[in-house]
């Protein structure tokens, strides 16, 4: 089912007020602020919301698999869709689908067929690649309908990425490749092995060298 996502309410919220700086200098600032305060709710950065962090299990995000873990044995150019699992404060597993940009896109090729610019080190034996599922057009959920091995075709505007190649893009009007997400094997489980190697869409750069840091202040 095609569906556009949600951006995130902090970085919408944050371009609402640098538009409305630009544009408003005649309007007094307080008056600003008492709008914005209704008008959005502080964003808060719960675990649940939280882009995948070093050491969540990847599990699976199809309804009829929802939280088990994705094995690797399972897995082939058929493109898998995942969820991050972490830890709550208390320890108990927690499935970071807080913000729907956190769906990801796991693929398993042949030995040789992953190649640059995908960075095979962030790879599982240069066999098993991870990926945000998210459009960098518009924010798409580019697996929704796509059901053929191999390919990542967006289905909102046709925007067409591949997998093989970092994801990057071959067709369509994505300005750039899917973010890549580094993963580990333990076991026969998927792990996260750090942040995502670009800033995923909705993420500006700075915007997600922030976040990070964010993360990382948090879980400290
Ligand atoms: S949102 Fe994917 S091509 Fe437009």
């Amino acid at each position: 089912m095609t569906r556009y996502r949600k951006q995130d309410p902090e970085l919408t919220r944050r371009r609402f007020i640098n538009a409305a700086m630009g544009t408003t200098a005649t309007v007094g600032i307080v008056s600003l602020v008492g709008v914005l305060g209704t008008a959005n709710p502080v964003f808060r950065l719960t675990r649940d919301k939280m882009p995948p962090v070093e050491g969540d299990i990847l599990v699976h995000a199809a309804a009829s698999q929802e939280g088990d873990p994705i094995k690797i044995s399972e897995l082939s150019d058929q493109l898998v869709r995942a969820w991050p699992m972490g830890k709550d404060k208390e320890g108990n597993n927690l499935i970071r689908k807080g913000d729907p940009n956190n769906v990801l896109a796991i693929f398993r090729f042949p030995a040789g067929k992953i190649i640059a610019p995908t960075n095979i080190e962030a790879t599982i034996n240069g066999e098993i690649v991870a990926y945000s599922d998210v459009c960098t057009h518009a924010g798409c959920s580019v697996a929704d309908d796509d059901q053929t091995a191999g390919q990542m075709k967006c289905p909102c505007h046709s925007g067409q990425y591949d997998p093989k190649r970092g994801c990057m893009v071959v067709g369509g009007p994505p300005p750039r490749a899917l973010a890549q997400l580094p993963i580990k094997q333990q076991d026969d489980n998927l792990v996260v092995g750090g942040f995502f190697l670009e800033n995923p869409y909705p993420f500006t750069e700075a915007e997600w060298e922030a976040r990070k840091e964010a993360v990382k202040a948090q879980l400290a």
